[in-house]
Parts: C-alpha cells; sequence; structure tokens
C-alpha cells in the first residue's frame, strides 16, 4: 500500500467568525493545520502529505505553518467547493505510485494515530474506510422553528474524516460524479464502492464556529502533550576539596574530574530534558573541547535545556535524580539540593525528587572512583 493523505485547507472558515481562517488559527502553541499535519506525517503508513489551500493563503501557510511541519508536505491549490479542493488534490496524484489516499479535513484536529490505523486497516480489505460515530441524541425533522416529527436514530451514522479509499476508483468517482456530494464517501458509494465504517473517535470532531473553536481551545488546554526523558552522568574522582552536586558545593575529600563544574547530577537532569524534546545532548550543546566552557557552572547548561524546551512549547513539569555514590552522604544536602534545582529549572521544589543510594560497594562507584547520577524529566504542552 502506497497511502498519501490529502488535507483540505482551502475554506474560508466564514463560520469560525472574524479573524484568519479557523485552519491557520493557533490552538495552543500551534496552528490548526499544522497539528493536522503532523499528525498524519508522522503516521508510518503515510508516505507524503499534501495541503490544498487557496491561492489567498499561502502566504499565511508558508508564515504559520511550513515552518511546523516537515519540508515534504507539499501545497496544491483548492476550488471554490470543498468537492473542488478534493478533486484538485486527486488529480495532483495522477501518474503518481499512491495506491490509496487519505482525505482529510483541516479543520479536525484531534484525529489521532489510532484511528488512522482503524481506517488503514480496513482500507485493506475494502475500496474504501470511513469512521463513523452512531446517532446518539434523538433526531427530529422540523421547521419554522417547530418539531415535526422524529427521524428514526438506528443504523444512523455521523461521518468524520480521514476518509480513505483506494486511490484509483476515488479519482475515477470524482471525475465522473455529476453535481455536489456531501463528502467523499457519497461519492465512493455513488460510484459503486465496497465503503467500511470503521468506529470514529468522539474528540475527532470538524471546528465549523466559533463556540467549536473555543471548545476546541478548552480541549487542548486540559490535555496537554506530555513528553519523558532521562539522562545519565557519571564523573570519575581526582584531587580537590569538595564536589558539586545539584549545584551545591559539599566538602570532600576529592574533587570530580571533568570540563565544567562536573555537576553529574545537573548534566544528568540537562540530558533528561534535551532528550524529552528529541533533542541532542549536552555534549553536543556545550562540547568539552570548547574552551567557553572550562569551569562552567552546570546551572547554565540546565538553563539552555529549559529554553530550548520552551521554544519548543513545552515547560517542565517534574524532575526526578538519583546520585550513585559511597561518599559524600547526600541525605543532608537534599534540601537545599532541591532549592537550587528549583531557582536553576524554574519549577517548584516539590515537582523535583533528589534522591541517592549508594552502589553497595560494587563497581566502579563502590570502589569511589566516582559519582553517578540518573534522571526523568517529564515536560508538557504550555
Ligand atoms: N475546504 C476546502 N475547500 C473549499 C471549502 C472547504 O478545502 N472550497 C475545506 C475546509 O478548509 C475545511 C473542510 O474543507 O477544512 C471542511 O469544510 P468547512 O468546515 O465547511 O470549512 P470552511 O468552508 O472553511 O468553513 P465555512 O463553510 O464556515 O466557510
Ligand atoms: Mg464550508
Amino acid at each position: 500500500m502506497n497511502l498519501v493523505a490529502i488535507v483540505l485547507a482551502a475554506g474560508r472558515g466564514e463560520r469560525a467568525g472574524s479573524g484568519d481562517p479557523k485552519q491557520f488559527r493557533k490552538l495552543g502553541e500551534k496552528p490548526v493545520l499544522a497539528r493536522v499535519l503532523e499528525v498524519l506525517c508522522a503516521h508510518p503508513a503515510v508516505s507524503e502529505c499534501t495541503a490544498i489551500i487557496s491561492d489567498d493563503h499561502r502566504t499565511l501557510f508558508d508564515a504559520l505553518v511550513a515552518p511546523e511541519v516537515p519540508a515534504s508536505v507539499r501545497t496544491v491549490i483548492g476550488g471554490t467547493e470543498r468537492q473542488e479542493s478534493v478533486k484538485n488534490g486527486l488529480e495532483a496524484y495522477r501518474g503518481s505510485d499512491a495506491t490509496h489516499v487519505l482525505i482529510h479535513d483541516g479543520a479536525r484536529p484531534f484525529l489521532s494515530s489510532l484511528l488512522i490505523d482503524r481506517v488503514v486497516d480496513a482500507m485493506k480489505f475494502h475500496d474504501g474506510a470511513v469512521p463513523v460515530l452512531p446517532a446518539s441524541d434523538a433526531l427530529w425533522r422540523g421547521s419554522g422553528g417547530l418539531l415535526d416529527k422524529t427521524v428514526p436514530r438506528a443504523g444512523i451514522l455521523c461521518a468524520q474524516t480521514p476518509q480513505g479509499f483506494s486511490f484509483p476508483a476515488i479519482l475515477d468517482a470524482h471525475e465522473n460524479h455529476p453535481g455536489s456530494a456531501l463528502d467523499d464517501a457519497a461519492i465512493a458509494v455513488w460510484a459503486g464502492m465496497r465503503v467500511a465504517a470503521v468506529r470514529g473517535c468522539p474528540c475527532n470532531e470538524k471546528i465549523t464556529t466559533r463556540e467549536d473553536f473555543e471548545k476546541a481551545e478548552s480541549v487542548e488546554s486540559t490535555h496537554p502533550d506530555f513528553r519523558a526523558g532521562q539522562g545519565f552522568d557519571v564523573h570519575r574522582f581526582g584531587t580537590g576539596s569538595s564536589v558539586v552536586l545539584c549545584g551545591i558545593e559539599i566538602p570532600h575529600s576529592h574533587g570530580l574530574v571533568g570540563h565544567s563544574d562536573s555537576d553529574v547530577a545537573m548534566h544528568a537532569i540537562a540530558d533528561a530534558i534535551y532528550g524529552a524534546m528529541g533533542e541532542r545532548d549536552i555534549g553536543y550543546w556545550f562540547p568539552p573541547n570548547d574552551a567557553r566552557w572550562e569551569n562552567a557552572p552546570s546551572k547554565d547548561f540546565l538553563r539552555h535545556a529549559c529554553e530550548l524546551a520552551a521554544e519548543y512549547g513545552y515547560s517542565l513539569s517534574s524532575v526526578d535524580c538519583t546520585i550513585i555514590c559511597e561518599r559524600p552522604r547526600i541525605g543532608p544536602h537534599v534540601d537545599e539540593m532541591k532549592s537550587s534545582l528549583s531557582a536553576s529549572l524554574g519549577i517548584e521544589p516539590r515537582r523535583i525528587g533528589v534522591k541517592a543510594t549508594t552502589a553497595e560497594r560494587l563497581g566502579a562507584i563502590g570502589r569511589e572512583e566516582g559519582i553517578a547520577a540518573m534522571a526523568v524529566a517529564m515536560l508538557k504542552s504550555k
């Protein structure tokens, strides 16, 4: 299966109120359309994504969306109706290797990779697959503000996107379908394609009105994206009369050997933060052979890691660190260490764990050849 994704974003978003069209407005840190493209591009079954945009929104796309999504995302100019926009997208893949296509509304930012899985799996056995939800409210016909009669609810399904289809069949169906249709599934079924209904997701709602946008904002703020990272560091003992751990100087019979202040705990925490962001490690940002970092206080490294996370739209939720050494004893310094980390990380001490263990005299750490530290950092989207 060579699956491509077409994301519809050429509408004007008139019902969603004033301002930029809804697909270009920010939900949390990112425009709606960027969130959609990010999820589709990251799905392992999707080989390429194309955003269908209006020629009038080219500048908006380049300024707000392009920097947030993989450079491989293509754009195609849409038409005045949604159906025309889909057709333009499909035609852009004519003669390509695409065997299947997902068609998704750029105004449905909460699609999940699991939902894509369900559509993709069903497409293996059918000409198409559509996520649906059974109607749950009472259905009525009415006119002039008055109820007339109920509509039987049994068998009524509400369709969402992404809708997936065999590519040649849906291209053909779109080209031959006369007039307008409610969605792509309607065109597929009209053409005689067998379209499977798979379980949709209640959160995968389309933003249509201003109220929908406000609701999406509140969903987004209560469902932050969490990222966890882990870090490890070890430094060997050398001559000296103190060690620096979590920014606190502790008198000791030895010092720790290293380029900076050799604060293993802060180094492990910085690496945990870099890791959570999918970023390179501390040695990449602060190379040990660079004279600028000689004797540098490690709180500068921590601050850099936090600033990088903030740039990506994440804030630190908690940090937990374990220091492994036979000596010095860590316990008496834990409160001071937590305050020091709190100042460097910008989070309250209650969100910071500092723990210590010996190595039970086993191995290099047990022989007091050095100190090691491990850390876990949890970050959440802002
Ligand atoms: N769409 C499109 N091309 C069009 C019209 C709509 O690509 N000519 C896209 C929209 O950008 C949206 C999706 O189809 O992602 C669903 O359409 P709708 O919710 O109606 O969005 P808009 O047409 O933008 O909104 P409105 O009808 O309120 O103006
Ligand atoms: Mg519309």
